[in-house]
């Protein structure tokens, strides 16, 4: 999963269907084609860990034959390592566990990179950083939540940029270039400020794909947001 360059600086939109009309989610990752999205975001919900209930197996493998964007997989799941094997073979490009239902976490992430996936690792709201720090060298992605899981079209938590910029220190001081990504309630008004605390991936649901023009729309107002904040303080 590579980043596309935006305004100067390297930052990956992944749109997360969790958004669209759960109909008709062909037509909504038909009109990501060519938005500048270089991931499609795919929130896997059990009613246990979290209490909505999302996508299985099936629509993960529907997904990934509509669909040239790579998948990367958000499993907000109790027992993840139980499905990391099927949820590969569905054609998952990244798969995300979360560390506070992930005992063997390390193990986990090795599996996960075994099975030829981008490996990742998300912290609620209430997890410190530091649950990720001692399996540093096998993350490709840490996953900072910015509301609570579970539901999309929540308000951003701006007190998550401390955390965002506290693993963009330990990655530097670790020289490892791991991904940071923030999800939940970015929108034009929030990405900016995610980017400067040194996040690399925005996930974005409802600011893109109920954005009144479209779901491109949705990605280059967030593009744009970036490039502006990117200007001013250049
Ligand atoms: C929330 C999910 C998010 C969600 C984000 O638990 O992990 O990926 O889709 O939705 P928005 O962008 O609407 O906050
Ligand atoms: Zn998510």
């Amino acid at each position: 999963m590579t980043n596309t360059p935006c305004g100067g600086a390297s930052i990956v939109i992944a749109p997360s269907i969790l958004a669209a009309d759960p109909c008709a989610l062909g037509a909504a990752v038909g009109e990501l084609e060519g938005s500048g999205a270089t991931r499609l975001h795919v929130d896997i919900m059990d009613g246990r860990f979290v209490p909505n209930i999302t996508f299985g197996f099936d629509t993960v493998s529907r997904l990934h034959a509509l669909t040239a964007l790579p998948l990367e997989l958000h499993l907000m799941i109790v027992e993840p390592e139980r499905h990391l094997e099927r949820f590969a073979a569905c054609g998952a490009a990244g798969i995300t566990v979360h560390v506070e239902v992930s005992p063997h976490l390390h193990r986990t992430l090795q599996t996960i990179r075994e099975l030829g996936c981008v490996a990742g690792a998300a912290v609620n709201p209430g997890t410190p950083e530091t649950a990720l720090f001692e399996v540093t060298d096998l993350l490709d992605c840490a996953l900072v939540m910015t509301v609570n899981p579970g539901f999309g079209g929540q308000k951003f938590l701006p007190s998550m940029l401390g955390k965002v910029e506290r693993l963009r220190q330990h990655f530097t001081d670790c020289s490892r270039t791991a991904d940071i990504e923030v999800d939940g309630g970015i929108t034009s008004d929030t990405a900016a400020s995610a980017v400067a605390a040194g996040a690399t991936t925005l996930v974005a649901g409802t600011s893109v794909f109920h954005h009144p023009e479209g779901a491109a729309a949705g990605v280059h107002a967030l593009q744009e947001s970036i490039v502006k904040a990117a200007e001013q303080h250049s």
